[in-house]
């Protein structure tokens, strides 16, 4: 059995852990698994990318027996990614592992993560086995993944719904996983369901009796509210891996979020055992900026850590006693998480490199082509708006990692429009636009002047495809404040012929007039929807965990 821990004060450090507790960031499995928040194979590499910059130990990429599209981003991730472990998830059902196993052979780290239901409802009423069966195929597929990826590989195993488990058969799983092969045998609390009073002396249970040859992982799901409660819970208790996500998102009410997992550590080690992460927390503002850009998923100004509100301060005596000492009112620095509150000026003149450092102080390491696409845009910026902010210049990022930049060979451009509307009658619009090199123009009539454009996109493409976009969401926001500020729109859309079974894509459009960067959006969407090698096919119900 393999003994791939080593002690630390208080308690075992996990292999291949930078600190003390090992941060497996699950946003791109357990992350994108929430409704709407799918991400084509580019975005997933772009954040994966950023997630090495965060330094965080283990990247899950996905759920490679899901789909052909899942399949395929874990194994791009697993070949261009070094410096990170790259998980994969696995049923523990004929296939899927397997299918796991081929996607990570060519990582520098693979870490193969195979689960099983262990609680009575589940075990009755979803994959309806005995405990029995279900402890035998724990037991096989962990035997499974050790034989295939060799003695060094990371084998984790998880108990689904563990948090409703009968405990004592749950820990006989646990001992068998272990016995089998498991390096790490992590307990979700699937339907956070779990008070940290009950969850802390589960996970101690689990450390007493494996602790020594298997780390202990968490998996916390925040229906409650108590996801990161739960977490820290469970560090208290002897866990040495945390499962989390980016802004909290996930199934559901999402997961523990590893921005304010990672800032309780550094903010409170003491009180949380003298437990550290290898995070660079300068990197956690630009990681949920991307995130947050790519899914479509505006974060809440008042969360934690990461809000717009999170180190603003209102009130008159709040701000008083900022400015007399920061340590009246913040517990840590808005620096130390990268938020940098520096205004950029930039004009016409302003020079690459100049930019590039720029970018590098706001936590964007960007080079070669990426730069000259942003350096473009933010001159192109300069020339219509008094000031670029700080705002600006990550939006520009945003549209860069989102794909959505004007290529010359780009599958749809836009060409033109025009549109009138007026108080109390409908709206019409017209485009010109290219489809792969084929000029179209098409008029639209609606309710407003999106409605109408929208409408006359539908119209030019329509003959063409045998289908056309179909909205699903809409939102626009301002990017920063004053009257030349930019607008950010996020749509979601799907074919109009896909009857609503098939995952929507993200479109974006950013621009100093509103209806602009609406048309952008909704062509950046068309362009999606048109590259469907590039679209991440829909995870079959019964596949998702
Ligand atoms: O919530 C859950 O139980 C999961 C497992 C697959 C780890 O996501
Ligand atoms: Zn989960």
């Amino acid at each position: 059995m393999s003994s791939d821990v080593s002690g630390v004060a208080g308690g075992f450090r996990s292999a291949g852990a930078k600190g003390s507790i090992r941060i497996f960031d699950t946003t791109l499995r357990d992350g994108e698994q929430a409704p709407g928040a799918s991400l084509t194979i580019a975005e997933k590499l772009e954040v994966a990318r950023q997630l090495v910059r965060l330094d965080v130990d283990v990247i899950e990429a996905g759920f490679p027996a899901a789909s052909p599209g899942d399949w395929e981003a874990v194994h791009r991730i697993a070949q261009e990614t070094r410096g990170v472990a790259v998980a994969g998830l696995a049923r523990c059902k004929d296939g899927d592992p397997q299918r796991a196993v081929e996607a990570l052979r060519v990582a520098e780290r693979p870490h193969l993560h195979v689960f099983i239901s262990t609680s009575e409802i589940h075990l009755q009423h979803q994959i309806r086995m005995s405990r029995e069966e279900a402890l035998a195929e724990a037991v096989k597929w962990v035997r499974y993944g050790r034989q295939e990826l060799g003695r060094d590989a990371e084998l984790e195993f998880s108990a689904m719904d563990a948090t409703r488990s009968d405990p004592d058969y749950l820990m006989q799983v646990v001992e068998a996983v272990v016995e089998a092969g498991a390096t790490t045998v992590n307990l979700p609390d699937t339907v956070g369901y779990a008070m940290p009073t009950e969850f802390g002396p589960l996970i101690r249970r689990a450390v007493d009796l494996v602790g020594r040859d298997a780390v202990i992982s968490v998996h916390c799901h925040d229906d409650l509210g108590f996801a990161v409660a739960n977490t820290i819970t469970a560090i208290q208790n002897g866990a040495r891996q945390v499962e989390v996500t980016i802004n909290g998102i996930g199934e559901r009410a999402g997961n523990a979020s590893l921005e304010e997992v990672v800032m309780a550590l550094a903010t409170r080690s003491a009180a949380i055992g003298g437990h550290t992460t290898g995070v660079v927390t300068e990197q956690i503002v630009p990681t949920s900026r991307l995130v947050s850009y790519l899914t479509g998923f505006t974060v809440q100004p008042n969360k934690a850590i990461v809000g717009r509100n999170a180190f603003a301060h209102e009130s008159g005596i709040h701000q008083d006693g900022v400015l007399k000492n920061p340590l009246n009112f913040e517990i840590m620095t808005p620096q130390s998480v990268g938020l940098n509150s520096n205004r950029l000026t930039i004009g016409k003149l302003s020079g690459r490199r100049g930019l590039q450092d720029k970018l590098k102080s706001m936590g964007f390491d960007i080079q070669g082509e990426a730069l000259d696409v942003v350096y473009r845009a933010a001159i192109a910026l300069a020339d219509q708006k008094k000031e670029v902010t700080d705002a600006d210049l990550e939006a520009i990022v945003g549209q860069q990692a989102s794909g959505n930049v004007s290529l010359p060979d780009a599958p749809v451009a836009l060409e033109g429009w025009s549109v009138t509307s007026s108080h109390g009658g409908s709206s019409q619009g017209n485009v010109a636009l290219r489809l792969a090199g084929e000029a179209l123009t098409a008029e639209g009539t609606g309710n407003g002047p999106v409605d109408a454009l929208y409408g006359a996109v539908d119209a030019a493409v329509e003959p063409t495809l045998g289908w056309h976009p179909q909205l699903v969401d809409y939102e626009i926001r301002a990017v920063s404040g004053g009257e030349d500020a930019q607008g950010q729109v996020t749509v979601r859309a799907r074919r109009s012929s896909d009857d609503g079974a098939s995952e929507s894509v993200t479109g974006h459009g950013l621009s100093t007039n509103i209806i602009e960067a609406s048309l952008e959006a909704y062509v950046h969407a068309l362009e999606k929807l048109l590259a469907d090698e590039s679209v991440t096919a829909a995870t079959p119900a019964s596949a998702t965990p």
